[in-house]
């Protein structure tokens, strides 16, 4: 049996193991088989090495873990520039993070234009960093506006010696928006079940004319912040998406075999509606 899985803590909500496990089985692959692992927090070193111990081809690394296992890996350049890893391919012992893929293949697929865009990042945590390292190597012009101006600055500082990240800037939402942007990108947790009525975006300020939001927020299926874009003209596009094609990346990593990423979205969305709290 092949066997792969995510480790994290807690573990029991992840949608991976249901996602992975209907893209084997649509491809008649009997032989792959995904699980779930809760590791305590405490112990990440045990987090990677003993699924491989038990032979495992590879791993998804969730919270608290993600920047822990750098460590026990040898992490790719887009580890290194995020400092995070989401996927291991044991073997080589290779640490990556395949979050990078699902932001841009998600935006990429729902043809939303990034080559010379004026984006706005709205975070300054992990998923933030993905999104500000993927942007700006598709040559989006990115600024970044967080709640804590400081902590949007740490970040640039850290992407700048990590990966050589330069000319993004943390600003304010009310210069953000003067610079017209054409696309923000939600990577706060700001309107997270059961934060149902919380948005991340500031009242009093417009939302920008024809602007197109992604939220990396994926449950509820329609945000808060989604609702106040619709409402005003703009397009909202929702982040289970990047969760799916982060899943499908890794698979392909693992597998060598193109994933089926229409089958695990609908398997994922289907595991999501059927939660009692959506
Ligand atoms: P992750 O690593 O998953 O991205 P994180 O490190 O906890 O998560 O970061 C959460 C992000 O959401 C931060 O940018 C946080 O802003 P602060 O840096 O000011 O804490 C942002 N955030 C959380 N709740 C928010 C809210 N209600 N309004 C605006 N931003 C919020």
């Amino acid at each position: 049996m092949n066997r792969v899985g995510v480790v994290g803590w807690p573990i029991e909500h992840s949608l991976s193991p249901v996602m992975h496990n209907a893209a084997f089985q649509a491809l008649g692959m009997d032989d792959w088989v995904y699980d779930a692992m809760a590791v305590p927090s405490d112990i990440p070193r045990h987090a990677v090495i003993e699924p491989k111990r038990h032979g495992y081809i590879g791993l998804n690394v969730t919270v608290p873990f993600k920047q822990a296992v750098m460590t026990y890996v040898r992490p790719d350049d887009k580890a290194r520039a995020i400092g995070a890893v989401n996927t291991i391919i044991y073997g080589d012992d290779i640490g990556t993070n395949t979050d990078v893929d699902g932001i841009i293949d998600d935006l990429l697929a729902h043809d939303v234009a990034l080559e010379g865009e004026r984006v706005i990042v709205l975070g300054a945590g992990g998923a933030a960093r993905a999104a500000v390292y993927g942007l700006w190597q598709q040559d989006a012009e990115v600024v970044v506006v967080n709640r804590t101006l400081s902590r949007a600055q740490d970040m640039l500082m850290q992407l700048t010696m990590t990966a050589g990240i330069q000319n993004v800037q943390a600003v304010t939402l009310d210069e953000a928006v003067e610079q017209g942007p054409s696309l923000i990108v939600n990577c706060t947790s700001a309107g997270l079940w059961p934060d149902v009525d919380t948005s991340p975006w500031v009242d009093g300020i417009a939302l920008p004319q024809g602007i197109t939001v992604y939220d990396m927020v994926y449950r509820p299926a329609q945000t808060k912040l989604m609702q106040q874009v619709e409402q005003a003209g703009g397009r909202a596009i929702g982040g289970l998406g990047m969760l799916v094609r982060q899943g499908a990346a890794s698979f392909k990593l693992w597998t060598g075999v193109e994933p089926p990423v229409d089958v695990m979205y609908q398997a994922a969305e289907e595991a999501l509606a059927a939660r009692q709290n959506k």
